[in-house]
């Protein structure tokens, strides 16, 4: 049966005293929204409704940057997670399958989770995902009789034996979008906070002789943000998540604790990851890469049997084919790298394109920035830069060709040809002694005055 997700974010999260919405905080390298439309797509839906409110435009932005195919609708006023869900019924109200409800606040939900709620669904019409809670606190609480869900009670709502109850909402929901919205026209707001509850919905369902059951996941999964504190531990489990799913998919890191990954980081297997690395947003690693200690990673494509670093930066657009080399204190932005090039120390690569097997030599600058426009620098295959060359683009260095040590190339390089720009070296015989003595005797008189 086909699914599609509601996902709420229209709520302030005044917790996070911010000006930023909260589910616009990051995490690995992502907006917290990012992961709930993560866990959700992984289920290949129908459809995603994201719920706006606060700062609506930037969520939408967001969610649209994410994937384009994903709707929002706006809820204003916020009357509660019953009537969030409510502003998708236009949207939904016809769809003949499931709905799943996430909250775009709470980033760590696995697809396997909202898989295993979905084949719950062939027990029961309304399906609760909960949680055993280490610290119930103000969750609310599922009150089950063996393996049905007889109602949730909010914690401003419940007694004190209720309280009792370790067994908590995460606020997934799962049930057909034609019962959800059915019951949500019979959800009312008398209770503490007078608000429409999404909670309602499983005493609901019973109340018409339908049942409602509860699966049940780690207390980690259910994780929210509603504070700087919870963002930096939810950063914290997010990490350790990701290094210990980067070592089970056969991916070397010798030091694990010290990588940082972004939710769209992809490493194949046998890749070798060194100490201190930094991975930015859109990174692929290939199989059998290594990236050595100290590097910084964003938007590139590494391919297998490249090596990078220690101390690189690669930047957006940087693609390393295969077998590529970058060594130290080498920066690379918006350049195609093929096969086997070689860039081994104090060098920077912007907006070129570099053919097979060309060796670039130590303090090479590609020179594409003019201060108003940026330019390309083209260089052929198996071509030798001599170091510390400047490459003043637009330029072209042909096949084959060379450029001599300290050049400032400004003309384009034929096939084959040695490019010389620099100034000619003349040899005064005797001068250097010379000059040493009279400084010598400049630097004396001094002292002596
Ligand atoms: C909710 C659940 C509670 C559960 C807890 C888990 C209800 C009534 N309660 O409580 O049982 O234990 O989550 O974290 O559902 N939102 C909207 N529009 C609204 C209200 C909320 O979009 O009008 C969004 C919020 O932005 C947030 C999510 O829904 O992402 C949950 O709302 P919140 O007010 O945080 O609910 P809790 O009180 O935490
Ligand atoms: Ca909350």
């Amino acid at each position: 049966m086909a699914v599609s997700f509601i996902i709420l974010a229209a709520g302030m999260g005044s917790r996070m005293n911010s000006d930023t919405p909260k589910v616009l905080h990051h995490v690995g390298a992502a907006p917290l929204l990012h992961h709930a439309l993560t866990a959700a797509r992984a289920l290949e839906p129908s459809r995603i409704v994201v719920v706006t409110g606060h700062e609506a435009a930037q969520v939408a932005k967001s969610a649209e940057a994410f994937d384009p195919s994903v709707e929002c609708v706006l809820q204003e006023p916020q009357l509660g997670t019953a009537h969030a869900v409510d502003m998708a019924a236009p949207l939904l109200a016809d769809f003949a399958g499931d709905v799943i409800v996430l909250y775009g606040d709470t980033p760590f939900i696995r697809p396997e989770t909202l898989q295993a709620m979905r084949d719950a669904r062939a027990h029961h019409s309304v399906v609760v995902l909960g949680f055993e809670a280490k610290d119930p606190g103000r969750y609310g609480r599922l009150v089950v009789s063996g393996d049905d869900l007889e109602r949730i009670v909010e914690y401003k709502d419940s007694t004190d034996e209720e309280r009792l109850i370790t067994l908590c909402n995460s606020g997934v929901l799962c049930a057909s979008a034609k019962l959800i919205f059915e019951l949500i026209s019979k959800v009312e707001n008398d209770n503490e906070a007078q608000e429409y509850y999404l909670t309602d919905l499983p005493a609901l369902a019973r109340a018409q002789g339908l049942s409602a059951g509860v699966v049940t996941c780690d207390e980690s999964e259910t994780l929210g943000v509603n504070t700087r504190q919870q963002l930096a531990e939810a950063e914290a489990a997010f990490q350790s998540r990701a290094r210990s799913d980067a070592l089970e998919n056969g991916v070397t890191l010798t030091a694990p604790e010290t990588v940082f990954f972004a939710l769209d980081t992809h490493i194949g297997r046998d890749a070798i990851i060194g100490p201190n690395v930094i991975f930015g947003t859109a990174v692929t690693i290939e199989s059998g890469a290594e990236i050595k200690g100290f590097c910084h990673l964003e938007g590139c494509h590494v391919s297998r049997g490249a090596t990078v670093g220690p101390f690189a930066r690669l930047r957006p657009g940087a693609e390393l084919a295969e077998d590529v080399h970058v060594g130290n204190f080498v920066e690379i932005k918006n350049a195609i790298l093929d096969e086997g090039v070689k860039v081994g120390h104090l060098t920077y690569i912007g907006d070129a394109d570099i053919g097979e097997f060309t060796n670039i030599g130590a303090g090479t600058v590609t020179c594409n920035y003019d201060g108003v426009m940026k330019h390309r620098t083209k260089i052929g295959k198996r071509a030798f830069i001599g170091s510390s060359t400047m490459l003043v683009a637009p330029v072209i260095v042909g096949n084959d060709a060379l450029t001599a040590s300290g050049s400032v190339i400004t003309e384009n390089v034929p096939d084959e040809a040695l490019a010389l720009g620099r100034a000619e070296q003349v040899n005064k015989p005797g001068l250097a002694t010379k000059l040493m003595a009279r400084l010598k005797s400049i630097k004396a008189a001094k002292g002596s005055s």
